[in-house]
């Protein structure tokens, strides 16, 4: 029974040793101290031996269990380290490795100049409108004093959706002035900036999409004066304290008296050059004082509240701004160009 147990032993400890996956364990296990195992079989014989043998035997048996046990133990641990070995050198990852360079966006310059038109009217108290640019023509045109047949509302020149040219792309900001009217109590100090739409071929100075900031303050004694104080001090705020303008007498259907603001040219300083066309002054954008019509449409006592509202070009401002020399760039959006900003 000695030579069994140390048969048993030397064999069992060897296949331990050899198995190469837990479930080879497991079953090894099961094969050597199983219930039905072999040092279980083994046992079962001791019965047939004398009360002195008996204990020695007992002894040994329990020596190889231990034996066993101790082996199973060692070599399982064994197995989950050489996994995890395995695990971490298949996971490998080079810190030292240059990591892709994430590629930074840039601010598009015509937004660039929008932002500072934006913060410098909420520093002056205004509200920054946002409006939708399919309109109605009553909206567009009708309410702002623009009555069927004049020329603006030609098919030639706007983009209409419907056959009775009642449903169009917005051809200015200047419905916004009615929305703030009919949806806002008095006074009002708004600005809407947005796209518009004309039938324009695209050149140096054109496009059938561009960007106007509308404008309009509303209150009791407005005047012209608030007009030039207000929109001198943003263009200075824009581009430096030295910008010269100048206003010139114009006709818009929903301004009364209407004009126009220019800025002096900021290549040649009012001389004249190609910039500004030989001029020396650059048309920026079109004002005047809210037409009485206009308030009482939208149910404004003009006997009480006078304002004034106006309609800057973006495009042009950003040209102005960053020394852009041609409109088409704005869109292109080429990256070489965009990347200077
Ligand atoms: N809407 C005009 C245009 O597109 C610009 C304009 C002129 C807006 C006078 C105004 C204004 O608010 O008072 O040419």
């Amino acid at each position: 029974m000695k030579e069994l147990l140390k048969e048993l032993r030397e064999k069992s400890l060897a296949a331990i040793a050899g198995a190469e996956t837990s479930e080879a364990l497991e079953a090894l296990r099961i094969q050597y101290l199983g219930k039905k195992g072999e040092l279980t079989a083994v046992l079962k014989q001791m019965g047939r031996l004398s009360a002195e043998e008996r204990p020695i035997m007992g002894q040994l048996a329990n020596e190889v269990r231990a034996a066993v046990e101790q082996t199973l133990e060692a070599q399982k641990k064994l197995l989950t380290d050489k996994a995890l070995e395995m695990k971490l050198a298949a996971e490998t990852l080079d810190v030292t490795v240059p990591g892709v360079e994430p590629r930074l966006g840039r601010q598009h310059p015509m937004y660039i100049v929008l932002d500072e038109i934006k913060s410098i009217f909420i520093g002056m108290g205004f509200d920054v409108l946002d409006g939708s640019e399919v309109e109605t023509s009553d909206y567009n045109f009708t309410k702002l004093n623009t009555d069927e047949g004049h020329p603006a509302r030609e098919w030639s020149d706007t983009f209409y959706f419907t056959p009775d040219s009642s449903i169009l792309l917005r051809t200015q900001t200047s419905p916004m002035q009615i929305h703030a009217m009919e949806t806002r109590s008095l006074p009002i100090r708004i600005i809407a900036p947005g796209r518009v739409y004309r039938k324009d071929e695209v050149d140096a100075t054109h496009s059938p999409m561009f960007h106007q900031i509308e404008g309009m303050a509303i209150d009791k004694g407005i005047t012209m004066g608030d007009l030039k104080g207000t929109l001198n001090e943003v263009v200075k705020q824009l581009f430096g304290p030295s910008t010269v303008t100048r206003f010139r007498p114009h006709h818009f259907p929903f301004t009364e008296p209407s004009c126009e603001m220019d800025v002096q040219c900021h290549k040649c300083g009012g001389v004249g050059c190609p910039t500004c066309k030989g001029e020396g002054w650059i048309e920026i954008l079109g004002a005047g004082m809210v037409h009485p019509k206009v308030l009482e449409g939208c149910g404004i006592d003009s006997n009480v509240y006078s304002g004034w509202a106006f309609g800057f070009g973006l495009e042009r401002l950003a040209l102005r701004r960053f020394n852009i020399s041609d409109l088409r760039l704005i869109f292109e959006n080429d990256v070489r160009f965009l990347e200077q900003f």
